[in-house]
């Protein structure tokens, strides 16, 4: 370890090219995929709720990386259990063949995180199965739905079906992309995946009317995020447990970007009192530092669907992304995270919604804690972003027509301030 410190000191600094923004730029227009279109920011460094860019300006952060930098760009309690591990010499990939000590605390510390699932297969606690991006882990509880559709209700395999929503988002693989409702995401990438039926978001009629013989369960967002910081009516998520419960159907919630606190309390769901029988978490989970993606459910469903070689990933649960896993997890109990969300949200959406009265442009303000969607009557939330890029703001839009406003969670009062003057200036 001592070796290991003295030639950091010796080391070039990676990523501080110090090259004109203009040269960074070309370098991923050249190289790069042209899958999103940018800010035109180039960043240099992120610390708690401020970005700075290569010339110095700051901005402040009200995206939080879609939910993934909750705690706030590079915790200082995070990144140095990392240095740790990675100084110590237990931060990298063995395999999944052999045990580290990590994994098993991160695990042990996830299932008790997380209440218990699935109650009516019973109380003998969660179990939990760690991947890296969202995607994998949303795919993790597909398996598991169609698994116990023919394991446990006798559907014949390739036959089982799942109900999704319309406007979903679980990520861009090909199969969570089979069902989404968005033609762009589809387009040219067939042959898609079969088995999803999807309906309206909100609407528990149409859930039922959606189930047949062959349903085994329901995957849905709790809140939707890309598609337009959507909130469900009060009782949607408490009416699919009981159609699930009734169908005997596993009700799946994706809390990837909704979870850990975002919503203002540690899980989205427990704003309607239910329990999900399975969980899919990721983004924040490492504090955003490194991917880390979980699914979560029922030991005794976990058990039923997955044995060996029936899943794996050679990164999924590798030492350093449980180091920050349980880290972060710590950071959102010791910080109380998910309170200060359901504080800074209350008072900022409130400030939110003052603005709106008086704003020509406003349409709806919607969310629940520090998730905030700021609809504008014209659709062109980019627009807007765009105008607060410029007086240094991080933000987007979410489907075309919302600003999303979902800054760090503990963003303070006086940056919570500054974000209210800004959204003022350009929405008054
Ligand atoms: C609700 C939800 N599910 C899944 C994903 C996919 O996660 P990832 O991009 O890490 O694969 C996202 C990403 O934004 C998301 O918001």
């Amino acid at each position: 370890m001592l070796s290991t410190l003295t030639s950091l000191n010796q080391t070039p600094v990676f990523g501080f090219s110090n090259s004109p923004d203009d040269t960074i730029r070309a370098l991923e227009e050249k190289y790069g995929a042209h899958h999103y279109e940018r800010l035109d920011v180039v960043v240099r460094q992120a610390r708690g709720s401020w970005i700075t860019d290569v010339n110095g300006k700051r901005y402040l952060d009200c995206l939080a990386a879609y939910s993934a930098a909750n705690p706030g760009h590079h915790h200082p309690k995070i990144v140095n259990a990392m240095i740790k591990a990675l100084l110590g010499d237990y931060g990298s990939v063995i395999s999944n063949v052999v045990y580290t000590d990590p994994l098993g605390l991160f695990l042990s510390r996830m299932a008790s995180f997380v209440p218990q699932l699935g109650t009516r297969f019973g109380a003998e606690g969660n179990k939990v199965l760690p991947k890296n991006g969202g995607v994998e882990s949303v795919e993790t509880a597909i398996k598991m739905a169609r698994y116990y559709g023919w394991k446990a209700k006798g559907i014949p395999d390739g036959k089982q079906e799942i109900i999704v929503f319309d406007r979903n988002f679980h990520g861009r693989m090909i199969t969570v992309v089979s069902f989404s409702s968005s033609e762009k995401y589809r387009r040219g990438f067939g042959p898609l995946t079969p088995g999803f039926v999807s309906v309206e978001f909100g609407n528990l009629d149409a859930v039922e009317a959606a189930i047949t013989p062959n349903t085994c369960g329901i995957l849905v967002e709790p809140m939707q995020g890309e598609g337009g910081m959507q909130v469900p009516p009060q009782g949607f998520l408490k009416g699919l447990r009981a159609i699930a419960d009734h169908h005997d159907l596993l009700l799946m919630f994706d809390e990837i970007q909704v979870g850990l606190g975002r919503a203002g309390k540690r899980f989205c769901f427990q704003h309607e009192d239910v329990v999900p029988d399975g969980l899919v978490l990721g983004k924040a989970l490492s504090g955003g530092l490194v991917p880390l993606s979980v699914f979560v459910t029922n030991t005794k469903l976990m058990d039923m669907a997955f044995n060996v070689g029936s899943d794996g990933s050679t990164f999924g649960g590798y030492p350093l992304a449980c180091v920050a896993g349980v880290t972060a997890l710590d950071v959102i109990e010791e910080e109380k995270l998910a309170e200060a969300s359901a504080r800074q949200g209350a008072r900022l959406k409130k400030a939110i919604e003052d603005l709106a009265d008086r704003s020509p442009h406003v349409k709806e303000v919607r969310g629940k804690g520090l998730f905030i969607g700021i609809e504008v009557k014209e659709r062109n939330a980019m627009d807007f972003c765009r105008q607060l890029v410029k007086l240094g703001l991080i933000i987007n839009d979410s489907h075309g027509h919302t600003i999303r406003v979902s800054p760090p969670l503990n963003i303070t009062d006086d940056d919570a301030d500054l974000l209210v003057d800004r959204l003022g200036q350009v929405l008054l």
